[in-house]
């Protein structure tokens, strides 16, 4: 599989929407181009335009200029049943789910196939069985949503989405109404189908933990402009935009009691996992305390964000002593 080949390209993408004759702008000279197989996120505030740009991609919405080309055709230029055959094979799931509340979990899934028209009524529920199989959901097939607990309810909306086997998956706001044990569940499922599958996921969130955990590469998304794109440690530790650094950054409360200079430490890999922070200031006549951070893992490893105050004498060469080992530190202002 080629990393690099493009499924999806927006180009030059606008949208308005007239709301009583006055026009508002939602998505303005948007480009973007997702690869083959990535788990690819877009983060934003809320109304920055992520719904409506993730929209564009199966034409729930129509760009008002510019162009959006899955699998290399312009959706603009398809003949009706093009467009249909093209919206197959590509998944969506939601925040609230969208499930028919009067079928079944197994009813739900079934539906999507029967609307597709492909199969017999025979392949069709083996393809059904199958899929709640693949979601972890057979022994509740037969449970109605009101039955079934937030994370199960999106199992069903990610087997529906899996029933044309489609080659992308958009995610809008999928795990926002999960509680974090179940968003973690998601999260891994969603990781597994990109992985055996090979499927093209595209998730949209406002956090930016649901990008650290599952994204390879990420795009930040304010007021309907795209500031940012790359791989998803290069935003977090070298963010360009105010937006990037905004979300990237962890939250500490500022102590009106405690003037010392704070620093910034960022650090990945395997350094991440080793004791650099011990190692910075022994045999000096320094110390190193964090007043916040994380140590976490990246979809491509684990990092550490920590803010910290170095103290001391030897204060200069305990910092060198981090920049040489790799570690990135930049002075933090409140
Ligand atoms: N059909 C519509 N008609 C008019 N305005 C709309 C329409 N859909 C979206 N908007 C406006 O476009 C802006 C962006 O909306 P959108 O839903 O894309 O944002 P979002 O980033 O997904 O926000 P959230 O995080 O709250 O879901 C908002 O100001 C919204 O009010
Ligand atoms: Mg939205």
């Amino acid at each position: 599989m080629n990393n690099h080949d493009v499924v999806i390209k927006i180009s030059h993408a606008a949208k308005d929407f007239r709301v009583r004759g006055q026009c508002h702008a939602v998505l303005d000279g948007v480009d973007l181009e997702i690869r083959r197989g990535e788990v690819f996120g877009i983060v934003g505030a809320s109304g920055a335009g992520k719904s409506t740009l993730i929209r564009l991609i199966n034409r729930l919405e129509t760009p008002s200029r510019g162009t959006v080309a899955v699998g290399g055709d312009d959706l603009s230029r398809l003949s009706p049943g093009d467009l249909s055959q093209k919206r197959h094979k590509i998944g969506m799931i939601f925040q609230q789910f969208g499930l028919l509340s009067s079928k079944t979990a197994r009813q739900n899934v079934l539906y999507a196939l029967e609307l597709a028209r492909t199969g017999t009524p025979e392949s069709r529920r083996a393809t059904v069985d199958a899929l709640l199989e693949r979601v972890g959901l057979t022994p509740h097939a037969g449970k109605y949503p009101a039955q079934l607990s937030g994370g199960q309810k999106q199992r069903v909306g990610i087997a529906r989405a899996l029933a044309n086997d489609p080659e992308i998956l958009l995610c809008d706001e999928a795990t926002s109404a999960l509680d974090p044990e179940s968003t973690a569940e998601i999260l891994a499922l969603l990781a597994e189908l990109n992985r055996t599958l090979g499927l093209t996921i595209v998730l949209v969130t406002h956090e930016m933990e649901v990008v650290r955990r599952a994204c390879d590469r990420v795009a930040i998304l304010d007021h309907g402009r795209l500031v940012e794109v790359g791989d998803v440690a290069e935003v977090l530790f070298t963010p360009r935009s105010a937006a990037a650094q905004a979300l990237g950054r962890v939250l500490m409360p500022h102590s009106p009691t405690d003037a010392r200079p704070r620093l910034r430490l960022t650090y990945f890999g395997a350094l991440a996992n080793s004791s650099v922070l011990g190692a910075a200031t022994q045999g000096l006549g320094a110390s190193l305390s964090i007043l916040a951070g994380q140590i976490a893992t990246l979809k491509s490893g684990p990092y550490a964000d920590l803010i910290v105050v170095v103290d001391g004498k030897d204060r200069d060469a305990a910092l060198d002593r981090l920049k040489t080992r790799g570690v990135q530190v930049a002075e933090e202002v409140p």
